[in-house]
């Protein structure tokens, strides 16, 4: 068989993993609470403004859009996961599913995916911490607080945050995910709080015209607007639960603990999204929140709470590394997995004493770190989603492979309706791709030709030599 077509079975898998194992600590609370810290964050404080600007009050339609396509994608991730729950998320279910070559694709393109999560999450995060300092007279200079694309030099409040999230998971994981839980609570009591207070000033009129730029990808001046652009972007806003697979290793009962964890975190955060849109657009005209850094913030303050702004401000300061921290776990857990297999240098994969790879870690942190000080968070997010994306679309294909291949396995989570929600998840994925900007679509397939190069020139020998007998 080609190395490209090399498929890893799951106890293959088991095996391999006996020499790097990660500890088994999680349980599904710790799952869901990993599931909301990642998903809640800077899609719903953020970018909802961006939404709006290329959609309107239509970014509603956006939010929908976007949740029934994350939703069809959790439930296959669900089956999926529990069938293969090894570390390493969409790229281990590939390599087990479609073979090596579709594994390094996918891996690489979860590489992309967490990592500028972590960028642009910390992009977020400066835009409030920034927000939130000014409203107590402690402005910050614009030099330091934004990159050269909105005439600063450095974002700094991005970088230091991700040096901290950095640290705390050097740390070691169960300590991050118990802090973790807490401070999901607060996030959530944010979000409250903003429905609470900005429903009463809810205009019907704000609603009106509810569809200014229309649906498709291209505005009249060609610039990229409409519900689905808005979607493309939105989408940042849903995913997240995908973070939880990638702890599947590290989970003490994965079959039930994954499932919980995974679909109960999506309904969740779907249902408050929608509140929380639906608040601000009948609150304020969202021309007047669009553009701004920190929304949500924004749209307290100019209907008169500044208290609720500073509140939302401060939970947002103290809540949105949550998201980093998922994510940043993630990535490191899918380039462990990937040195592992022997894709990626294997110096990479050591664990400390601690049970975290740090050299892993310590090398994503001073690559992000670079990204969200010098880039602005629109592009950021959407080259995430991009990545996402492809994730997304392989587990889809992997539900519907498996089910044909191996229609008896046992399934401790099957999707429901899975020959619909399958097909749903991958057109809708890919009509997600097909409307970011263009921009973003060269940029990924740069991305993935360079990634193919690697596979070619390097990663497919060696891990060839890594699964020989010694
Ligand atoms: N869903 C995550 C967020 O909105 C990535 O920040």
């Amino acid at each position: 068989m080609n190395n490209w077509t090399y498929r890893k079975s799951v106890t293959a898998h088991d095996e391999l993993a006996e020499h790097h194992r990660l500890a088994r600590t999680l349980s599904w609370p710790h799952l869901v609470a990993l599931g909301v810290g990642a998903i809640v964050g800077t899609g719903i404080l953020t970018l909802i403004g961006v939404g709006a600007g290329k959609a309107g009050p239509a970014v509603i339609l956006s939010f929908a859009i976007a949740g029934l396509i994350c939703a069809c994608a959790a439930l296959a991730y669900a089956e999926v996961a529990t069938m293969i729950p090894a570390s390493g998320s969409a790229y281990t279910y590939s390599y087990v599913v479609f073979g090596e070559l579709i594994a390094w694709i996918i891996g690489w393109s979860l590489i992309l995916e967490y990592s500028l999560v972590v960028s642009a999450v910390a992009v977020g995060w400066s835009g409030y911490v920034s927000g939130f300092l000014a409203s107590l007279g402690w402005g910050l200079p614009q030099a330091w607080i934004a990159g050269p694309h909105a005439g600063g030099i450095l974002n700094l409040p991005a970088i230091v945050i991700i040096g901290l999230v950095a640290a705390m998971l050097m740390a070691g994981t169960r300590e991050s995910a118990t802090l973790n839980a807490v401070l999901v609570l607060v996030k959530m009591a944010a979000l409250a709080l903003f429905i609470a207070i900005a429903l009463p000033h809810f205009q019907a009129s704000n609603f009106e015209p509810f569809m200014p730029y229309g649906f498709p990808r291209s505005g009249p001046s060609g610039s990229e607007v409409g519900v689905m652009a808005a979607a493309a972007i939105i989408f940042f806003a849903f995913y997240g639960f995908d973070a939880i697979a990638t702890a599947a290793e590290e989970a003490k009962n994965p079959g039930r603990d994954l499932s919980i964890g995974i679909v109960g975190s999506m309904v969740v955060c779907v249902a408050i999204y929608m509140a929380v849109a639906a608040a601000a657009i009948g609150a304020l005209a969202y021309t007047r929140f669009a553009d701004s850094p920190e929304p949500l913030a924004l749209i307290l303050r100019e209907i008169g709470s500044g208290w609720g702004a500073q509140l939302l401000g401060a939970s947002a300061v103290i809540a949105l590394p949550t998201v980093i921290l998922a994510f940043f776990y993630g990535q490191s857990r899918i380039f462990f997995t990937m040195a592992r297999d022997g894709l990626l240098p294997q110096g990479l994969a050591r664990v400390s004493s601690r049970g975290s790879p740090v050299r892993i870690t310590l090398f994503t942190a001073a690559v992000v770190a670079v990204i969200a000080g010098l880039f602005p968070l629109d592009e950021i997010a959407a080259l995430a989603n991009a990545g996402t994306l492809a994730a997304f679309v392989a587990v889809c294909a992997a539900m519907l492979v498996l089910r044909r291949r191996d229609p008896g396995a046992e399934r401790k989570f099957r999707a429901p309706a899975a020959m619909v929600i399958g097909p749903l998840g991958i057109l809708g994925c890919l009509y997600l791709f097909w409307s970011l900007p263009a921009q973003t679509r060269w940029y990924f397939l740069l991305w993935n030709l360079i990634g193919l190069a690697v596979y070619a020139l390097w990663a497919q020998r060696q891990a060839a030599r890594s699964r020989a007998p010694a």
